[in-house]
């Protein structure tokens, strides 16, 4: 249970209230003091003492230059880049993975985390929100056979069934990673899974997406009343759970098939955690199986903070109503193996069975059932649910502008007591960024813009500490808030990758070809040497959703992993054994990140990264960018609108696709839909000359704030702080203008036209989702409804930049 002073600190006045408070300040009503200015003289006084509070700021911050009494853009950079430590990184990462903190559970690590912050120099508080969840109590999954012999026995009167395989539900205790043998580690379960005890015969669904249970109505199998038994990967977990549940499924057993870890594996002969690389057998991936693409946050309060005292939903339809649970491949063996023999076999359905199936060499046939009369699995799983606070720690550091902010975060909470990658890699580079600012505070430097650190609690149910946090301070964001900068996993492996709203593409190229990578093979070489510069669409699975998605603010995530596709990722590439008790200190010192120099580039690029957003006079977000991805997300929309129409396949990777439901038939005209394209297209390039017109003015405009301008030239230079300041809020509001306020169908929660989870796929991004999904279902009518909604919006947000 929560101590006691938990509940007091969510009475006191919180850092970003006061902020909150100071923030509507009407300070720089531009036309009504540019009119007063003209006129009256006293007004040039006070813009002398505009140009002394504020114009030299720009000057002092800005690259290139640094006279004044703060420090310069260089130096500030030098000491981001300096002072993150491969030692300090390690001993955060040991402290948080030395026990379990699971949401809501360890409200010492959120005191720790806030107290190692004050010492850094920065203020930061404790957010503490009253949220709905569910903690392990018990589970069992049994394989049961009717004993044939005792039905003979006429004294008996009812069948015999005896236990054929318990499974262990357990991973192995390793001698060599003391993690994996702590007495208060965290069993293995589902987030917000349903409590239920059944018993039924049971199907192998594959990786249980809408098209492979289709598969498995079309070859008759039958699947009301059974336990689906699937593979993890593709989807997300809780869409597996749903969809079975919405087919009458029972139950749902979810295992990591080691078919999914590409030439790493027992069976090509490498070695198995901790003496190799290979996927120890016993591990687990624990995991939500709230239903993500539906709404994130706390399910009780979809939309307004969980505060204690506020009206609670009943949570149908956001978590599901079937119990499941997740196990290894060892404990799978058994269960998949007495399939065999019954029903079809998975090379007969269809080419997306037949990859990656793993245990073949341990004598898993991949039939699919059902299992036979006689036999049956018995799923229990009992979980307590309770309404109990989670506590995001916040810091705040107070800028010279007050209403423009720049928030980076990363969460807390792991799903076992390790969590060294998931998330404690992005907190111990999280902490060593704070050191860093806490360097260049305590010599003299105060920032332009106003800075946020949050470290989330209960982002693994399902986002619920920022999903909550921006639903509270959700007025204060829209009118502040520049961008949000996410690390979830810092480090898992060498390969950078990054997923973002295009406004922040620029930025992004810019910082990575500052970072030295730990790689120096070629010395010298940068993480942007490294990257393909790919950034990826926003989709969901990390605290930014809430940010991008609901209120829209543009967001980036970013990390380093192991690329299955790269040529190296061979027998001495690590697998990452997301969520169990393996993603460990050990694993990390031994496998991910053996020296924690990842740890440390991380920490340098984000540092490196919040700077430019925080100091540069004109804030360095590119529309551009943002036109030029819009276009072609219209196109990508077309194209699947074209594939339809001359019946061809549809491009798109294999998740997508096989994730997508069937239609029903097709309603509207899909002629005119496809004319009505026209129309998005004359939208998009509107926006595209606006945007190009204005990345063009504030390019001047940074040009000429770098430039020296005489004292004596104040009031030209109040002239261009005004225009700075104009520039700025529209780039500021820019993706606000991107929201629709009704929300997507059947999803309300999410709000921006452009960038949601996929629907059916959970995680990966999808775009204009309303569009593409109503063209998917072959509803036509209401992607008419989407064309007109992305059309306004296109040409509004075209607007707020003229
Ligand atoms: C930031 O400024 C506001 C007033 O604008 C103040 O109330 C608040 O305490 C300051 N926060 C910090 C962390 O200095
Ligand atoms: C909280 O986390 C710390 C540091 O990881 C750990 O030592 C402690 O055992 C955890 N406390 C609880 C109650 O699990
Ligand atoms: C599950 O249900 C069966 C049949 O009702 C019962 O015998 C068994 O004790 C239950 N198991 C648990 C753990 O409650
Ligand atoms: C499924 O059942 C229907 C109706 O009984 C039958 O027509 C069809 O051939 C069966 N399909 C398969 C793949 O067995
Ligand atoms: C390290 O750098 C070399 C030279 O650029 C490159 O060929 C290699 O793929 C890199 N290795 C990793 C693991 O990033
Ligand atoms: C914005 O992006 C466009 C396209 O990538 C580029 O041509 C332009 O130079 C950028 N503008 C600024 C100010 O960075
Ligand atoms: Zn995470």
């Amino acid at each position: 249970m929560p101590p006691r002073h938990n509940m007091e600190s969510t009475e006191r006045t919180p850092l970003i209230a006061t902020v909150v408070v100071a923030a509507p300040r009407q300070r720089y009503r531009h036309n009504f003091v540019r009119r007063t200015c003209t006129a009256i003289l006293v007004c040039a006084l006070a813009a002398v003492t505009v140009v002394f509070l504020f114009g030299p700021r720009y000057h002092a911050h800005y690259p290139h230059h640094g006279k004044s009494n703060a420090i310069s853009f260089k130096e500030l950079q030098d000491i981001l880049l300096d002072t993150p430590k491969e030692e300090t990184a390690r001993e955060w990462s040991r402290y948080y993975t030395s026990g379990p903190h699971l949401a809501g559970k360890n409200y010492s690590q959120a005191q720790w985390t806030q107290e190692r912050w004050v010492e850094f120099g920065i203020k930061a508080e404790i957010v503490a929100y009253d949220t709905y969840i569910n903690y392990p109590l018990g589970h069992r999954l049994a394989l049961y056979e009717k004993d044939a012999s005792s039905r003979l026995d006429p004294s008996s009167g009812v069948d015999a069934w005896k236990v054929k395989f318990e499974a262990s539900l357990e991973e192995d205790v390793l001698e060599s990673d003391p993690t994996t043998g702590l007495e208060n580690r965290v069993p293995t379960f589902h987030g917000y899974s349903a409590s239920g005890n059944v018993t039924a015969p049971f199907v192998y669904v594959n990786y249980g997406t809408y098209q492979d249970y289709e598969d498995l109505i079309r070859a008759n199998v039958s699947l009301k009343g059974k336990i689906a038994i699937a593979k993890y990967g593709g989807i997300f977990r809780g869409l597996k759970v749903k969809r079975a549940q919405d087919l009458g499924m029972v139950g749902a057993v979810l295992y990591t098939d080691p078919g999914d870890d590409g030439p790493v594996t027992e069976e090509n002969g490498i070695a198995t955690y901790p003496d190799g690389p290979a996927r120890h057998p016993s591990s687990v991936q624990r995991g939500s199986t709230q239903f993500l693409s539906l709404a994130p946050g706390d399910p009780t309060t979809p939309g307004y903070p969980s505060k204690p005292g506020v009206p609670r939903q009943p949570v149908d339809g956001a978590i599901p109503s079937i119990p499941s649970i997740p196990i290894s491949y060892l404990d799978a063996i058994p269960i998949l193996a007495a399939l065999n023999g019954h029903g079809p076999s998975a090379k007969d359905i269809n080419v997306y069975w037949r990859k990656n199936l793993g245990l073949k060499y341990k004598g898993v046939e991949y039939n699919i059932g059902p299992s036979p009369d006689n036999l049956v699995l018995n799923l229990v799983n009992e979980q307590e649910y309770v309404t109990t606070p989670l506590w995001n720690v916040i810091g705040v550091v107070n800028g010279t502008i007050s209403d423009e902010v720049v928030v980076i975060g990363n969460h807390r909470d792991a799903w076992i007591a390790g969590g060294a990658g998931d998330p404690n890699s992005g907190s111990a580079a999280l902490n060593e960024v704070i050191r860093s600012f806490g360097k260049a505070i305590e010599k003299g430097w105060k920032p332009l813009r106003t800075i946020v650190f949050a470290s989330w609690d209960g982002e693994e149910y399902g986002l619920v500490g920022s999903t909550e946090w921006v639903e509270e301070y959700l007025p204060w964001l829209s009118h502040a808030n520049i961008a949000y900068v996410n690390v979830d996993v810092a480090t898992t492996g060498p390969t950078f990758h990054a997923s973002a709203s295009p406004l922040l593409n620029k930025v992004l190229h810019e910082v990575v070809s500052l970072v030295p990578s730990p790689n120096q093979t070629i010395p010298g070489q940068t993480i942007g040497d490294l990257w393909d510069g790919r950034i990826h669409t926003m989709g969901s699975g990390s605290d930014f959703t809430a940010f991008q998605d609901f209120a829209g603010i543009p967001s980036i995530d970013m990390g380093f992993s192991p690329n299955p596709s790269m040529p190296e990722n061979t027998a001495d590439t690590p697998i990452y054994q997301y969520h169990s008790n393996y993603d460990s200190f050990h694993w990390m010192e031994t496998f991910g990140d053996p020296g924690f120099h990842y740890h440390a580039a991380v920490a340098k690029l984000w540092g490196l990264f919040t700077a430019r957003l925080v100091e540069a006079p004109v804030i360095p977000l590119n529309s551009t960018d943002y036109a030029i991805a819009i276009g072609k997300y219209i196109s990508a929309v077309e194209d699947k609108l074209d594939a339809v129409m001359t019946g061809t396949a549809i491009k798109g990777d294999d998740i997508e696709i096989r994730a997508r439901p069937n239609a029903v038939g097709a309603t509207g005209n899909i002629n005119d839909l496809k004319v009505s394209f026209k129309r998005l297209h004359k939208a998009s390039s509107s926006f595209s000359s606006a945007a190009e017109a204005h990345d063009a003015f504030a390019a001047e405009l940074a040009w000429e704030a770098e430039k020296h301008i005489p004292w004596w030239k104040f009031l030209w230079k109040l002239k261009l702080f005004y225009r700075i300041r104009r520039v700025n809020n529209k780039y500021k509001y820019l993706e606000r203008q991107f929201l629709y306020k009704e929300g997507l169908d059947g999803r309300s929660w999410f709000k921006h036209v452009i960038f949601a989870p996929g629907l059916w796929t959970g995680y990966a991004g999808a775009v204009f989702p309303g569009l593409d999904e109503a063209i998917a279902v072959k509803d036509y009518s209401n992607a008419q409804r989407w064309i007109e909604i992305i059309e306004t919006t296109i040409f509004k947000a075209s607007k707020s930049l003229e």
